[in-house]
C-alpha cells in the first residue's frame, strides 16, 4: 500500500456509493474507514452532496452523476475519485482536473466480457432468439414450419464497428471467427493498421454498408446523438443496430421512428438513455428491438476484477501515488 504514511492512509475516509463485489471492498477495508451506501439504486444528488463532505476518496458507479457541485462539496478533503466502470461520462472530469483530483477507471478487464454480450445481442437479434423463446414458452409451437421466425445469416454478413478501441477490436475478433466481413470507423485510427481486422471506412460508408452495426465509442460532446435520424436513414433497411456503449450515442426518438417505419431492421440495446428505460417506453413494444439492462460487463469474474481495479486506483490516490488507470493524467503535470 504505498510508501507514504500508511497509517494515515488506512484510516482515511472512503465513500463507496453502492455495494460492489467483496474482492474490492476487502481491499479497501484493509485500511478500514470505508462507508458503503446501502440500497440497490443510486444515491440522490442531495445524498451525494452530504456524503462526500470530509471524504478523502470516492468510489462511485456509472449511475452516479459526479458533477461540479458534488466535486465542489468534496473540496478540501477529496483526493481521488475512482469510477467502477471503464466509461466515465458520469463524471465532470474537467471539474475534477481543475481541482487537481485524479479520476480512475477500469479499462481492459471488461473488454472481452462486454464483447461477448455485444456478440450475443448480434446473434440474438439475427436469429430472433428472444422472440423464439417467448413463442415456445407461450405454448405457440405447434409444428416445424418452413417459414417460422426466419432470421438473418450472420456468416458472410458485414459487421460495421463504430469505435475500434479495445471492445470494438474484441468484437471484430469474434466476428472474424464467424466468417463476417468487417468494416470500421474510428477517427483515432490512422491509416489501415495491419493488426486490425477489416477495413477502415468513412462514417457514411459504415452506415450504408453494414448489415450489423455495433457501437463501441465513448460518449462525449462529439459522439452524443451520432447515430441520428439521418444516419439511420442511410443504413440498409434490414440492418440491425447494436449498442453496448452508452445510450446517448443514439437518438432514441429517431430509433423508435426508424424501427416503427421499417427504416432499419432491428436494434439490440444494452444501454439506453435514461437508464433504466421507463417501463412504458415505446422501444419495449417493438418486436424488432431487444433491450437488456446494461449487462455488458456483468459476469462474476469481470465484476470482481473491476472491483479490485477500482479499489487499487482509489488506494493509490490516497497514498499520493499515480493511479494505475487515470483518465486525467494532466493532474500530475509538474509533480
Ligand atoms: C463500463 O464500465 O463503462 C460499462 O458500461 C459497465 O458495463
Amino acid at each position: 500500500m504505498g510508501t507514504r504514511n500508511t497509517e494515515a492512509t488506512v484510516k482515511s475516509d472512503i465513500l463507496v456509493t453502492r455495494r460492489i463485489p467483496e474482492a474490492g471492498l476487502d481491499l479497501l477495508r484493509e485500511g478500514a474507514g470505508v462507508e458503503v451506501l446501502p440500497g440497490d439504486i443510486e444515491p440522490t444528488k442531495q445524498a451525494l452532496l452530504e456524503k462526500i463532505r470530509g471524504r478523502r476518496g470516492l468510489l462511485c458507479l456509472l449511475t452516479d452523476p459526479i458533477d461540479a457541485d458534488v466535486i465542489a462539496a468534496g473540496l478540501g478533503t477529496l483526493e481521488v475519485i475512482s469510477n467502477y466502470a471503464v466509461g466515465y461520462d458520469n463524471i465532470d472530469v474537467a471539474a475534477a482536473t481543475a481541482a487537481g483530483i485524479p479520476v480512475g477507471n477500469t479499462p481492459g478487464v471488461l473488454t472481452e466480457t462486454t464483447a461477448d454480450l455485444a456478440f450475443s445481442l448480434l446473434m440474438s437479434s439475427a436469429r430472433r432468439i428472444v422472440e423464439g423463446a417467448a413463442f415456445a414458452r407461450a405454448g405457440k409451437w405447434r409444428s416445424w414450419s418452413p417459414t417460422l421466425l426466419l432470421g438473418r445469416d450472420v456468416h458472410g454478413a458485414t459487421l460495421g464497428i463504430l469505435g475500434m478501441g479495445r471492445i470494438g477490436r474484441a468484437m471484430a475478433r469474434r466476428a472474424t471467427g464467424f466468417g463476417m466481413k468487417i468494416i470500421y470507423f474510428d477517427p483515432d485510427v490512422e491509416g489501415e493498421p495491419d493488426d486490425l481486422p477489416g477495413k477502415p471506412v468513412s462514417l457514411d460508408e459504415l452506415a450504408a454498408r453494414s448489415d450489423f452495426l455495433s457501437i463501441h465509442a465513448p460518449l462525449n460532446g462529439e459522439t452524443r446523438g451520432l447515430v441520428d435520424a439521418r444516419f439511420m436513414a442511410s443504413m440498409k433497411r434490414e440492418a440491425i443496430l447494436i449498442n453496448t456503449a452508452r445510450g446517448g450515442l443514439v437518438d432514441q426518438d429517431a430509433l423508435v421512428e426508424a424501427l416503427t417505419d421499417g427504416v432499419i431492421g432491428g436494434a439490440a440495446l444494452d444501454v439506453t438513455e435514461p437508464e433504466p428505460l421507463p417501463a412504458d417506453h415505446p422501444l419495449y413494444s417493438l418486436p424488432d428491438c431487444i433491450i437488456v439492462p446494461h449487462l455488458g460487463s456483468a459476469s462474476v469474474a469481470t465484476r470482481d476484477r473491476m472491483a479490485v481495479m477500482a479499489a487499487q486506483n482509489l488506494l493509490a490516490g490516497l497514498n499520493g501515488e499515480r493511479l494505475p488507470h487515470c483518465v486525467n493524467p494532466e493532474v500530475y503535470r509538474g509533480s
